[in-house]
Formats: structure tokens, sequence, C-alpha cells
């Protein structure tokens, strides 16, 4: 047993850190189907992996990085259309929000973001020493654009947070209403696109150039399929991104998942084809669950639907659990009590899951 950690060593860590919890994925269990984060239910063909891994063998294990991985954001730029100096990579876009907070949250500061919002974004803002303003959803759980511009306008906060569409909701934002929001804000606006390619339309990059307050975060978790490597990125104007880079460790992004991203850029008919998938089984997904009656479904934007049932959606989590099927409880936020949150896998997956659900409903 080792010594106990006294409370006059614990009394100096920040009270912004011992305030907080550490971020862990609840319910997780091991099942066959896995439907709880929003992940893609491809993994990269295995010849492809196995060329990749090959190749990669040459590459020395012993030697740093880039400190910046100058490839992949020129690749990234080049996708985008936007100018040199434009992206910035990182260990995930989880990582990159800490980089938010290190350069625009001072002490007080208030940060306004629509609820409910992915849960990283509040906790990034109350280590920092932020304090969130959220702004609650419309009852159908659509962004109160309104709202945000009044708290906007009475907050003058330096930082306002969308994301678009919305992780837990499934629901975009008009772009119209994200330009509103960008045009009415004295500071910056973040705006999230990590489902951006299941919805596609008119992306916050487009603003960018035109208005310098507009940061957008990207993921290639999703669409991609590169959870398990961590790489995410931000577009911004280039001298922005340069203040930025002044609050960054060097060597976020290693060789390897460089490598790997930079082969799946090129290979986009291979992502494009996944997506169109991803799509169709959402739509037959939300269609399903729309038909049994029991259920309060929302329309979804994006590869994974939220849905409510009249249960206690711990229950409803673990039977569904027992069946083989993994899904996530968002009852956590205070506006999606009884909600639970399901992602569209495979065409096999998502009728796992359904037959798990009618065997749960019809118990
Ligand atoms: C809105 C949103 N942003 C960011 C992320 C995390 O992305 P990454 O895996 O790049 O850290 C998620 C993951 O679920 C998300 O839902």
């Amino acid at each position: 047993m080792s010594k106990p950690l006294p409370e006059s060593l614990l009394s100096l860590i920040r009270t912004e850190v011992r305030s907080q919890h550490p971020y862990i994925v609840p319910g997780a269990r091991p099942v066959p189907v896995k439907l709880n984060q929003n992940e893609s239910p491809f993994d990269i063909p295995s010849e492809l992996k196995k060329e990749l891994l090959d190749s990669f063998l040459n590459v020395q294990f012993n030697r740093y990085p880039a400190e910046q991985p100058s490839q992949l954001m020129a690749a990234l730029e080049s996708n985008l259309g936007v100018e040199h100096g434009s992206v910035l990579v990182g260990n995930g876009s989880n990582e990159l929000t800490y980089t938010l907070g290190m350069c625009f949250i001072h002490s007080g500061d208030p940060v306004v973001v629509p609820r409910p919002m992915f849960a990283l974004y509040e906790s990034m803002i109350n280590l920092h020493g932020g304090q969130p303003i959220g702004i609650a959803p419309k009852a159908d759980l659509q962004f109160d654009v309104e709202g945000i511009l009044s708290a906007i306008k009475t907050h003058q906060p330096p930082l306002v947070i969308i994301t678009t569409p919305n992780n837990p909701t499934g629901l975009a934002m008009q772009f119209d209403d994200v330009k509103r929001i960008v045009e009415a804000a004295p500071g910056f606006v973040v705006v999230d696109e990590a489902y951006h390619e299941f919805n596609p339309g008119e992306s916050a990059v487009g603003l960018i150039s035109t208005h310098p307050n507009v940061i957008v975060l990207r993921t290639l978790s999703k669409a991609f399929g590169l959870a398990g490597l961590r790489l995410g990125y931000m577009v911004a104007q280039p001298a922005l991104i340069t203040e930025m880079m002044k609050s960054r460790l060097p060597f976020m992004v290693d060789r390897l998942s460089e490598h790997v991203a930079l082969s799946l850029l090129s290979n986009d008919q291979l992502i494009a084809d996944q997506i169109e998938i991803i799509l169709s089984n959402t739509r037959s997904l939300t269609a399903e669950l729309q038909s049994r009656l029991a259920l309060d479904v929302l329309p979804s934007q994006t590869n994974f639907v939220l849905f409510k049932a009249d249960r206690d959606p711990v229950q409803f989590l673990n039977d569904l659990a027992d069946r083989g099927t993994l899904v996530r409880n968002m009852g956590g936020y205070p506006e999606l009590k009884g909600y639970l949150r399901v992602t569209s896998g495979t065409e096999a997956e998502n009728q796992a899951f359904l037959n798990a659900l009618d065997s749960v409903l019809l118990s």
C-alpha cells in the first residue's frame, strides 16, 4: 500500500483541476456490436493497411518526427483549398481544444456554448478558469440561435463554441445562422465540424478568409475512420495559426499517424464510398427507429441517432448490452434525460442493434 496523499499536497493542485472529473466513457463494456462512440464501422482495408505498415518498416522509431507534421498540413490545406499556413494538426481534435483554452480563456471569461454540447468543451472551459454560458436548446432540441445571439450581446464573450452538426443531438445549424453568430461575436468563434463529412454543404471554412475570428475544428476520427490513431486539425487565418502555434507542444503527431492520414487523403474515393454507405445505413436506422412508436427519434444529420424511450435509460442500455449491443446513455446532459444515442454501424451491426432493441421493447 502506498502512503496516502495528504491534503496539504492535494490542496496544491489547482482548484479548477480538482473540481473536475476524469473523462471516462460511461457504461463501456466488451460486447460484439460497439455503437457507443460515433466511430466509423470501417477499418482501413487490410491490403492497404498491410501496404502502409510494410512501407513504415523503413521509418526509424528512434528519430523524432518533425515538430509539426508539415506534409499532412500541406495535404489538408490543398484539400480544403485554403492558403498555406492555415492548418494546425493535433493529437485528435480533443487535444486542440486545450490549445483554444490556453490561447483565448482568461480566468473568469464567459464562453458561450449552445447546450447540449460535446461534454469535453465545458470541462476544458472550466479547467482554463472560464465560465461556460450554456444556451438551452429549443423544445425540439434544435439550436436556439436567437438565444445564442442574445447571450453574445449580453456577455461579449472572447470565445463562442458551436458544434455543427451537433453531438449529442445529431442536428446541424443552418449555415446562415453560423454566419450571423460569427458576425455578431466580438471575439473568436470556434465551429467544431467533427461530423461535417456526413452533412455536406457549406462549411465555416468558407468564412475564414472574410471573417478572421473564425476557427474551424475537424477530425479524422469519424468519416476517415482513424479514431485509434488520433488526428484532428484546426483551420484559421495563417496569422492566427502562427499565434496558436506558440502554445503548441512540439511532436504531437507521430510518424505513423501522418503516414496513414496522407495515404487516406490521397485515396478520397475509398472514404467517399464509406461515407455513402454510412449515410445510407443511418437513414435506414433512423427510419427503423421512427417506425417503433414507443420511441421518440431525432432526425440525424450525422452518423448517429438520438432517441428516447419511456423507460429507465440505464436499465435500457444494460438490457441492450446484455443482448450484445453497446449504445450510449445521454442522460448526463440535463436536457437529455431518458435519451440514448446509437452510432450507425454496418448494415449487420445496425440489424443486430434493432434485434436487441425489439427484444428489449417486448420484454
Ligand atoms: C463534436 C466532437 N468534436 C470532437 C470529437 C473528438 O474528436 P477527436 O477524436 O479528433 O479527438 C468528437 C468525438 O466524439 C465530437 O463528437
